[in-house]
């Protein structure tokens, strides 16, 4: 009985390929009702496969910490500034000045900018929840599913990613009679766009697979079932700032 159980499941391993389970206690569930998510696909997806808490709520420093480095490698103190930022916008409705609910990140002109990759404007009514119909644009842009001859159609470069947020940017400043954002704003979405790249970046590759951008946005799931693997390499945020630069200095 055991045997033929172990027999079964290394064969499936080898069937599926190694890497593509979700680790035991980390598996991806949705959110129920009262749970508490954020504009923030990185944050959510995190929740969701409990390297936060799956509440989404009383989030503190120790928390990120731990969880950006258990679901993405990133060093613990990578966060560590984008944390206290949050906490020093007031934005808080926990009654504890050092944690936030992941909702309360929605709040407009804080953190959250206009023209996001794939939430709608505060201006439009929801900035918070995953829009389809906004990310649609940017998944076209992206070429999510359109699937090529050659292997590089499996990817999303740096330079396709760079055009596709400054796409979906001039899009909000066209449609939106209220795009504000300053310039700290501005920053965000190169930030942004530079955040998923590092996130999901394939080394052997050097570009990002169309599958893991689709199930991070779409389903706010860490990729493993599509081959994501803890990098093993440790990122930090001047991995963040390199891909920063990048996605600035790409032609759009
Ligand atoms: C304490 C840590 C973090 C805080 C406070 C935070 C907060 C936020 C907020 C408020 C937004 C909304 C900005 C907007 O309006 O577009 C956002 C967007 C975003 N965040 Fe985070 N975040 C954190 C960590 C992360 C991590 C670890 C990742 C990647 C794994 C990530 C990836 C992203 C991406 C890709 C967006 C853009 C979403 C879009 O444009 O639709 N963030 N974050
Ligand atoms: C947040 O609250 C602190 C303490 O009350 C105050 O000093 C600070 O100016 C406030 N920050 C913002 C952005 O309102
Ligand atoms: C507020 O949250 C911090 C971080 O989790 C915790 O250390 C502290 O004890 C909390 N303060 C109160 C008054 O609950
Ligand atoms: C954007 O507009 C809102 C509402 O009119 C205002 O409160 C906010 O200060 C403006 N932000 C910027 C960066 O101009």
């Amino acid at each position: 009985m055991k045997l033929s159980l172990f027999v079964k499941t290394g064969l499936f391993g080898l069937a599926a390929g190694s890497g593509d389970w979700e680790p035991k206690g980390h598996e991806w569930h949705p959110p129920l009702p009262e749970d508490s998510r954020s504009p923030c696909p990185g944050l959510n997806a995190m929740a969701n496969h409990g390297w936060l808490p799956r509440s989404g709520k009383n989030i503190d420093l120790a928390a990120v910490r731990f969880g950006v480095t258990g679901a993405y490698n990133y060093a613990p103190t990578t966060f560590d500034d984008a944390f206290a930022q949050a906490v020093s916008f007031n934005l808080t409705t926990t009654g504890n000045g050092s944690t936030f609910h992941l909702a309360d990140l929605a709040k407009h002109d804080d953190i959250e900018f206009d023209g996001s990759l794939s939430r709608n404007d505060f201006y439009f009514g929801d900035n918070l929840h995953f829009d389809p119909a906004i990310f649609a644009t940017v998944a076209e842009r992206l070429g999510l599913y359109e699937a090529g001859d050659s292997e590089m159609d499996k990817y999303v470069t740096v330079e396709t990613a760079a055009k596709a947020r400054a796409a979906r940017v001039q899009d909000a400043m066209r449609v939106n009679p209220t795009f504000n954002a300053s310039a700290n704003e501005m920053s965000g979405s190169p930030g942004t766009t530079a955040l998923y790249l590092v996130t999901l970046w394939d080394d052997k590759v050097g570009a990002v697979p169309k599958a893991w951008i689709r199930s991070f946005f779409e389903k706010e799931r860490i990729p493993y079932l599509e081959g994501y693997k803890l990098p093993e390499t440790q990122k930090t945020s001047a991995t963040i700032t390199d891909m920063f630069e990048r996605v600035l200095a790409a032609k759009v």
